[in-house]
């Protein structure tokens, strides 16, 4: 694309998605409003989106509700593993379409969303694989009773979902909610409500009966505490900020609703001087700034241990310098702008608390030129920073890298847990000893050795601390969305004992 004609103000209308996927229709919103998605590349509305409140809410949860008790409670597992793959099979379909959405809608490069489209439909294929094999057991409590568990669904799933990964994070909260016979209600972030609107068309494509998914576009503070407050669902799956989890927990205690929240972190990255610089370097620089670093499982504090410090600061600064800041649609693209003007701004003031903090500023620390619109920023690289400070402590969630010596093993274990979050941990080491132990150490519910965030669907992911609780991926997964249920049979013939009879 030419920079004309990507600066050049569109022509183009905005989209229209003027109805909201409820019990298998095409609805208005009650109130008639709608949200305008920006592109952050031109910062143009592209999109006009349905906005849900709390009554379109309310009618979701009711159509989710009878959804449950209508034919999808009747489905066998097999059935309902049927229908997943069907679903995986459309978004694979239009996986192109479907990429170029989301990267409108959050300014990441195409080749990103494509490659995470992609990897959704892989996902719903696991969990496809999943449904007919949640199995309960049999307990031998005792010879002449037979016991064993059921694993129901839950009931209703409030699906509550951020801005940086629309469709991928969908797949990971409709794959085990489906699987396990659960029904669900979409409340896409309101920066990027379009891609899962088309996700319900998908739905509605692959013929799942009316009312087992349901998308309702909305703002945080009202459709989102709607569905988080709803006394009639039963469960919240959420991806966001601590704080706002923190919210839909009080919101979500009137019933008492399971909840399973996954939000971010601050994860740490240890190289001891034994690892393989080359491999450590290569692996950190797309850790630290991928998806413009607005991803929860970012490298943004690199410890490394004193000898090899001041080379491997002053290497992945180099390569972080050459790192391509482009437009979305642009294949030579590394990473593009910010999804929104807030996240832009919020990176811009931990660069600023950086600088005043003394931290030494190897690369970036502007916006980069060449870009008159669109919230870009250039990947920015601090070292000697303080692990105390609030650049090494706070999720800035941009291409902000702290990195930081340390002197022994002890202290690298010191440094990484002192954080509030535990989302993820990597250490990079070649002895084998070392790499058990400290990644026994780690506070963190994903740690990986001599390699950085393998996420895969087989792989349990979730956090400690601040980083939240329950796991998604795998199939830990699955318990989170489903409740068991001890089943007793007496198989005696004699009288039971009466302790009332005397
Ligand atoms: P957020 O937590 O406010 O937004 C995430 C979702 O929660 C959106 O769908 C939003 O509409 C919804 N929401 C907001 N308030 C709500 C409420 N009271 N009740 C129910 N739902 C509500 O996150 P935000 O403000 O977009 O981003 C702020 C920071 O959060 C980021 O800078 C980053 O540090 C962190 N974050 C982490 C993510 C992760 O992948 N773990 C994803 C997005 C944000
Ligand atoms: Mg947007």
């Amino acid at each position: 694309m030419s920079e004309a004609s990507a600066f050049a103000p569109s022509q183009e209308e905005p989209r229209r998605y003027d109805r909201l996927f409820i019990d298998g229709e095409w609805v208005a919103a009650r109130s008639g409003r709608v949200i305008r998605s920006i592109d952050p590349s031109t910062e143009e509305v592209w999109a006009e989106v349905a906005e849900a409140d709390a009554d379109d809410v309310d009618d979701a949860v009711q159509a989710a509700r009878r959804a449950l008790r209508g034919p999808w409670g009747g489905y066998s597992p097999t059935k309902r593993g049927e229908m997943l793959s069907k679903l995986a099979g459309l978004v694979r379909r239009d996986a192109r379409r479907l990429a170029e959405i989301e990267s409108r809608d959050n300014g990441k490069p195409l080749r990103d969303t494509l490659g995470e489209v992609q990897r959704a439909a892989d996902w719903l294929t696991f969990f496809a694989g999943a449904a007919d094999k949640i199995n309960g057991h049999q307990i031998p409590y005792r010879p002449d009773a037979l016991a064993y568990t059921r694993l129901e669904p839950v009931g209703v799933v409030g699906a509550i979902l951020p801005w940086n990964s629309p469709i991928s994070l969908c797949s990971w909260k409709l794959g085990p909610a489906l699987a396990a016979g659960n029904t669900v209600v979409l409340k896409p972030a309101e920066q990027t409500p379009v891609s899962l609107v088309e996700i319900g068309r998908l739905v509605e494509e692959a013929g799942f009966p009316a009312g087992v998914v349901n998308v309702v576009p909305g703002y945080g503070p009202l459709a989102g505490a709607a569905l988080a407050a709803h006394p009639h669902v039963n469960k919240i799956s959420f991806t966001g900020h601590h704080g706002t989890a923190a919210a839909i927990m009080k919101a979500a205690s009137g019933n008492l609703k399971r909840c399973s929240f996954e939000c971010g972190g601050k994860s740490p990255y240890i190289v001891f001087a034994d690892a393989d610089f080359e491999r450590a370097l290569s692996v950190a620089v797309h850790s630290a700034f991928r998806s413009t670093g607005q991803s929860c499982s970012l490298a943004s504090r690199i410890f490394v241990e004193r000898p090899l410090y001041e080379k491997f600061a002053a290497a992945i600064a180099e390569r972080a310098g050459r790192i391509r800041v482009g437009m979305p649609f642009d294949e030579r693209t590394h990473i593009g702008p910010h999804t929104s003007a807030q996240q832009r701004d919020k990176t811009e003031q931990y660069i600023a608390l950086g600088r005043e903090s003394g931290a030494r500023i190897l690369t970036g620390g502007g916006r980069p030129r060449g870009f008159p619109r669109g919230y870009f920023v250039e990947p920015t690289v601090f070292a000697d920073v303080d692990n105390r400070s609030r650049l090494a402590r706070e999720e800035v969630f941009g291409p902000v890298l702290a990195v930081m010596p340390f002197d022994d093993e002890e202290q690298a274990v010191e440094f990484a847990n002192d954080t509030d979050y535990g989302l993820v941990g990597g250490l990079w080491t070649s002895d084998v000893g070392r790499a058990h132990r400290v990644a026994a150490k780690i506070e963190a519910g994903l740690v990986s050795v001599n390699t950085f965030r393998p996420v895969h669907y087989m792989l349990p992911y979730g956090g400690y601390k601040l980083s939240g609780f329950g796991r998604e991926n795998g199939f830990d997964a699955i318990r989170e969305y489903t409740e068991v249920k001890a089943v007793v049979v007496d198989l005696a013939q004699d009288m039971p004992a009466d302790p009332f009879a005397d």
